[in-house]
């Protein structure tokens, strides 16, 4: 008799050499927040995405000093697309300053420009002055729109922070993800294309804007032997415990990537005789990782719900999950300004996020793929 074991959406998923990373930490003792581990990933990182990197306690944490860096206070206004998970616009309301959200586009899901234009302009009509900055993100894997998001807020002057918590690895055109605006986020959640268990990065265009990052991160003590304080710092350092897994797992990076990929590709085949079972599209400026595979689900050419497959899974042990239910409808942010909406809303309504994990053999992918088509055909 064969067991079936509980398939996730996006376990972690070790390369190999962590848990000797791990063992060095306990053998010479660097169990804190300062050690080699955390200089040789901020390094790695650097070799990799060609920019300062500081790492964080957490994505989050990464989101709120970058926007402290860019000035971000209370009585701003900050965009933020509405369809992302609710780390991303936080940290604005941590700062004392209120979001305003901005509905997606249909081509990668992401910041729609056109939307974004109308935003600032009826922001600045009612309050004389465009919103402090914009927070892009890139959602499931997949850059946004960045050059017509660029050209937009150049022409009013409003900074650009990069969320790219779910899109290490991806491409614009020829840059990559955490490098297309002068600061980002990169999350390690333990769900993330590569993990920590928990954790962050901020990667800085500058040297300057990251020390100052590090500095915030670490109690903001200023030099000398009393501790002496002239700014509001933060308990946000990563351990290097935890660096040292991410040592490991950067290592496998681009090998995630690909098996990410491959799994949203064998999915697409095995759909791609249904009708109204659709893959999140692929937008031609950039590679998307994947990171989750999303599909949208056409109830009438279906004839299934995308809520009756994943209760369909779950009856399967198979865990499966709705796209983010966007910001301007929850609870949270029902004051907060939102231009737009109808795009956000229809893929809350209708996106799926099948189990996507590096880790997920070809045969339980398979066991995924029956049950979806056991219950289109049940109808
Ligand atoms: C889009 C987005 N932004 C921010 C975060 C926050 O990252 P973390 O969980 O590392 O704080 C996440 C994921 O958790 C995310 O998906």
């Amino acid at each position: 008799m064969t067991t079936n074991a509980r398939i996730y959406l996006s376990p972690p998923h070790m390369g190999g050499d962590e848990l000797g990373f791990v063992k060095e930490a306990f053998e010479t003792n660097w169990l804190s927040t300062v050690g080699p581990h955390l200089d040789a990933f901020e390094a790695a990182m650097e070799a990799y995405l060609g920019r300062p990197c500081v790492a964080l306690a957490s994505g989050t944490a990464a989101i709120h000093l970058g926007l402290r860096l860019l000035g971000v206070g209370p009585g701003d206004e900050v965009l933020c697309p509405s369809l992302t998970f609710a780390a991303s616009c936080n940290p604005v309301v941590y700062q004392g300053a209120q979001p305003v959200f901005v509905d997606s586009e249909r081509r990668s899901w992401n910041l729609d420009p056109e939307r974004l234009r109308e935003a600032i302009e009826e922001r600045k009509r009612l309050r004389g002055n465009p919103p402090r900055a914009l927070i892009v993100v890139h959602l499931y894997g997949q850059t946004a729109d960045m050059e017509a998001i660029e050209a937009v807020c150049a022409e009013h002057e409003i900074p650009i922070f990069e969320d790219a918590a779910e899109a290490l690895g991806a491409t614009y055109r020829d840059r990559k993800a955490g490098t297309l605006a002068p600061l980002a986020a990169l999350s390690f959640n333990g769900n993330k294309i590569i993990t920590t268990t928990g954790g962050g990065m901020l990667v800085a265009e500058s040297r300057a804007m990251a020390e100052k990052v590090r500095f915030w991160s670490t109690q903001a003590r200023d030099p000398g032997l009393s501790y002496e304080h002239s700014e509001l710092g933060y308990n946000y350092r990563m351990s290097n415990v935890l660096a040292g897994i991410g040592r490991g797992q950067l290592a496998v990076l681009d090998e995630r990537v690909r098996q990410r990929r491959a799994i949203a590709s064998r999915y697409e085949q095995a759909f791609a005789d249904l009708p109204g079972l659709e893959r999140m599209p692929q937008a031609p400026w950039g590679r998307h990782t994947n990171w989750l595979s999303v599909f949208l689900v056409d109830r009438e050419r279906l004839g299934v719900s995308r809520d009756a497959l994943i209760e369909a899974l779950a009856r399967e042990d198979i865990e499966s999950r709705p796209v983010w239910k966007p910001m301007h409808l929850q609870r949270l942010y029902a004051d907060a300004p939102m231009v737009g909406g109808a795009v956000a809303e229809d893929l809350f309504a209708r996106g799926l996020c099948l189990p996507s994990g590096s880790s997920l053999t070809e045969a339980d992918q398979r066991r995924v793929i029956d049950v979806i088509r056991a219950r289109v055909e049940q109808t």
